[in-house]
């Protein structure tokens, strides 16, 4: 029997914190209207202090939980696709998986920038698919803001924190993922890199002096490869799910630059009113800005049941995929019972995850105990 993996729920987190155009002029020499002009964008949204990877991550995940029949406990796997991770292990997914009491997945992180929640949804539909599990949660959540200069004004005006979540299930009905598109080209990693804080380059007083933890980015180059690729990518997935473009009645790309967006819509020749853009807002939250602009999409109404969409991303690595899907949820009602039951969720898996904290001190001071003893 044929199975089909399909994104069943879905869900979006940002922080309540807008930092604007004008507050960057007081902090970075640039102006609105230069930003507004080359980018798009107006405004992003910064996480507070408490507020993490894995916490906007978590909210996501449980939102896409919300107006479904699945329990954290039913998820098999847990993808985290991001590039400003909670640390460099334990994985954010690990966390997420923690937080939300998912006690039956396998959770890890995967790392392809911008194009990570692509690359991470076409892993969990392929794991879906294969039938060795049934159902996924895929997250891309950024706190891009912990990884910015923001003396440097060629990266300060572009990122911002999100996150998104999907829910990803196997059935036999036809639908959900079509195809999917994924490419690297590595000779091009240092045009948006982390220079510092791995193992090329571990973290000295040097690398903390000349800010090589942060973004670096050569913004004209990486402009030119993302309006190539986006247009390649959009077609090769199209066509790969036995599709025309006329077929596809909304295209959510990756949110870095309204130009990149307008350079594919006019490359495609599709009107721009068929792209979802939402980057004025929200700025480039890396692998969390498709299933943002996804979930702002179907609030307002421009994805309904039966629409075959491409979701198209690009970035560091260098990486970018397309990847084809055609909606096959019915109607999904969000109800104060499922908000309620989200919190629930989430009381839940603290009281678990501090009772296994204490049952594993307990059982260690046990073991130390008992070989004392012993000798
Ligand atoms: O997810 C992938 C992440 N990265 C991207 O998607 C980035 C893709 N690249 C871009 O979006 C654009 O290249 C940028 C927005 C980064 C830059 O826009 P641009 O139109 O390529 O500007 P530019 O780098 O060619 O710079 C044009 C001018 C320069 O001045 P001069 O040399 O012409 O006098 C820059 O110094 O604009 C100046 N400039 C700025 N001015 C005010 C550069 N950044 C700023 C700024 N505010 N923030």
């Amino acid at each position: 029997m044929t199975r089909h993996a399909h994104i069943t729920g879905w869900g979006m987190a940002v922080p309540e914190r807008v930092l604007t155009n004008l507050e960057l002029e007081q902090i970075v020499d640039t102006n609105d209207e230069w930003i507004v002009s080359r980018t798009g964008i107006r405004e992003r949204r910064i996480a507070a202090n408490t507020e993490t990877t894995a916490s906007l991550g978590t909210q996501a995940a449980l939102r896409a939980l919300q107006g479904t029949d699945v329990n954290a406990s039913d998820i098999d796997l847990v993808i985290v696709a991001t590039s400003s991770p909670e640390h460099i292990f334990p994985a954010t997914a690990s966390v997420i998986q923690d937080n939300i009491g998912a006690t039956h997945a396998g959770a890890f992180d995967l790392l392809a920038a911008c194009t990570g929640f692509i690359f991470a949804l076409n892993m969990a539909a392929q794991a879906v698919r294969s039938g060795n599990i049934d159902k996924a949660l895929v997250i891309g959540s950024e706190t891009m803001s912990r990884i910015v200069n923001y003396e440097d004004r060629n990266t300060a005006i572009l990122f911002g924190d999100g996150a998104g979540a999907f829910l990803v299930e196997g059935s036999a009905e036809p639908g959900g993922v079509l195809s999917c598109v994924m490419r690297s080209d590595g000779s091009g990693g240092d045009l948006l890199s982390i220079p510092a804080g791995g193992s090329f380059m571990p973290t000295s007083p040097e690398t903390v002096a000349n800010n090589l933890h942060s973004i670096q980015m050569n913004g004209r180059e990486v402009f030119r490869f993302a309006t190539r690729v986006m247009v390649a990518a959009t077609r090769d997935a199209v066509e790969d799910a036995g599709l025309t473009l006329e077929d596809v009645s909304l295209i959510v790309p990756h949110q870095a630059n309204v130009r990149i967006i307008e350079a594919a819509a006019r490359g495609l020749k599709m009107p721009l009113e068929r792209f979802a853009i939402n980057v004025e807002k929200y700025g480039n939250t890396s692998a969390a800005s498709i299933p943002i602009a996804f979930c702002e999409a179907w609030d307002q109404g421009r994805i309904r049941t039966g629409d075959n969409l491409v979701l198209v991303g690009f970035g560091g690595g260098l990486t970018w995929g397309a990847m084809a899907l055609q909606m096959t949820m019915p109607e999904r009602v969000i109800t104060k019972v499922d908000r309620r039951r989200s919190r629930r969720i989430r009381t839940l898996a603290r009281m678990r995850s501090m009772s296994r904290r204490v049952g594993r001190r307990v059982e260690s001071l046990f073991l130390r105990t008992h070989a004392e003893a012993k000798t």
